[in-house]
């Protein structure tokens, strides 16, 4: 009887642990055990210059909740497992690196300086500004869940094919940073610190071009967003909400907009509980574009006018929005989905009328676009903008 009740009591507490642990408690910022350990005059060299803690912070076992390991969102995870998985160590690399002003020719403009955390990522300007002041020809992307893109590809117009492509990009681009890879593997070869770094992440010190574009990919496929109001409430129901049903949690209004959200851009486009698009779309912005996106890249004219959309998880705090970052506010972007609609001749389907063809304006209601608004505010995730590890490192 009294092993029974112990026996029990033991479950009863095993049980209370592993629910409060899976709701409440985010351990991923939590060092890790299963890095190289390192010994102690490697962590000297490293503290000389960087914040780093002595055994690497988590950035594989993450606490996801169940609607990350289950199809749809898994089965777009574009991790390369065989040629580039994540580990600690490399991913703990990719984070020096992005925060490292000493990638670009003249040392002031790190990733990060176009890419900040508070703002899931991306830049609060409409264009960014590159190693000699000069400014990118679209606004940054956030980078929050860029993991979970089938197809791969990176940027607006989807030139990169992989990420570990795309992350020597901004490296060489002369508004960019302007660097050369050799240089650059000479630059960083030089630094003690990444002597270590490069060592624990690939077992031996030599500094590649492949191995600095693989850790840049690993630190951003580490950056999952998944602990939003919205993940709570879906956490708590502990199934995909049906069309009509409500989400603990969330107050009147904020189920009215996932309603409204799910009815006219979900299930058309933004789908996907991380509100992704599978492929680049032409969303009708303009009749005549100056930026043609994908039709630039591929010279087809049926791909003038698309582009990307990542992923809308935290897409309060990543204005201003579209590819040039004509829009100011979110209130503006959901205007030109309610009226704005321009008929070019590759406007996506699902932004036309089946019958006439043209271009269908959703004729929202404020009440619906406030609604909308209340529910994206949902999406934001303030432990994923202000989690240490994914922070600048440098001392
Ligand atoms: C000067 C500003 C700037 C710097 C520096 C910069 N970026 Fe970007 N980043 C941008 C802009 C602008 C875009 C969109 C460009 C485009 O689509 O043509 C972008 C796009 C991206 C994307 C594509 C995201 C997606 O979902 O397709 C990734 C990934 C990225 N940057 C990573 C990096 C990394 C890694 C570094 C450092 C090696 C870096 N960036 C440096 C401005 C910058």
């Amino acid at each position: 009887m009294h092993i029974l009740h112990k026996t029990i009591s033991a479950i009863a507490l095993a049980a209370i642990l592993f629910v409060s642990c899976k709701k409440n408690t985010d351990t991923s910022a939590s060092p890790s055990t299963n890095s190289t350990p390192i010994n102690k005059a490697d962590y000297e060299i490293i503290t000389a210059t960087l914040n780093l803690p002595e055994s690497s912070f988590n950035y594989i076992a993450l606490n996801l909740p169940f609607h990350f390991g289950a199809p749809p969102i898994s089965s777009t995870d574009n991790t390369p497992v065989n040629i580039n998985p994540i580990t600690n160590d490399g991913a703990t690399l990719g984070r020096v690196l992005f925060y490292d002003k000493s990638l670009s020719l003249n040392n002031t403009i790190a990733c990060a300086s176009c890419h900040k955390q508070e703002n899931s990522f991306t830049d609060p300007l409409q264009f960014s500004k590159g190693i000699l002041g000069g400014l990118t020809d679209r606004n940054s992307m956030s980078l929050a869940n860029a993991r979970y893109y089938a197809n791969g590809r990176f940027f607006w117009d989807e030139r990169a094919v992989t990420l570990e492509d795309q992350t020597l990009m901004p490296i060489q681009h002369p508004v960019e940073m302007g660097m050369t890879l050799d240089s650059l593997e000479k630059k960083l070869a030089a630094k003690d610190y990444y002597k270590v770094l490069f060592r624990k992440a690939f077992g031996d010190e030599s500094v590649t071009r492949d191995r600095i574009s693989k850790a840049l990919a690993q630190f951003i496929r580490s950056m999952v967003s998944y602990q939003s109001k919205y993940d709570d409430g879906l956490a708590t129901l502990g199934h995909p909400p049906a069309p009509n049903e409500d989400l603990p949690g969330f107050s009147q209004i904020e189920n009215q907009g996932l309603r409204v959200f799910n009815a006219n851009c979900a299930g058309p486009c933004h789908n996907t509980e991380l509100q992704t698009m599978p492929v680049a779309r032409n969303n009708g912005l303009d009749l005549v574009y100056n930026d043609n996106g994908v039709g630039k890249v591929t010279g087809r004219a049926i791909d003038n006018g698309k582009f990307k959309s990542p992923s809308l998880r935290n897409v309060m705090l990543t204005a201003p929005y579209m590819h040039d970052g004509r829009f100011l506010t979110i209130e503006q972007v959901i205007e030109h989905y309610s009226t704005g609609v321009k008929n070019h001749p590759n406007l996506d389907n699902r932004l036309k009328d089946p019958v006439t063809g043209q271009a269908r304006p959703l004729n929202l209601t404020q009440q619906q676009k406030n609604a909308i608004v209340a529910f994206l505010n949902t999406l934001s995730d303030n432990k994923f903008i202000t989690d240490i590890k994914y922070s600048n490192p440098f001392k």
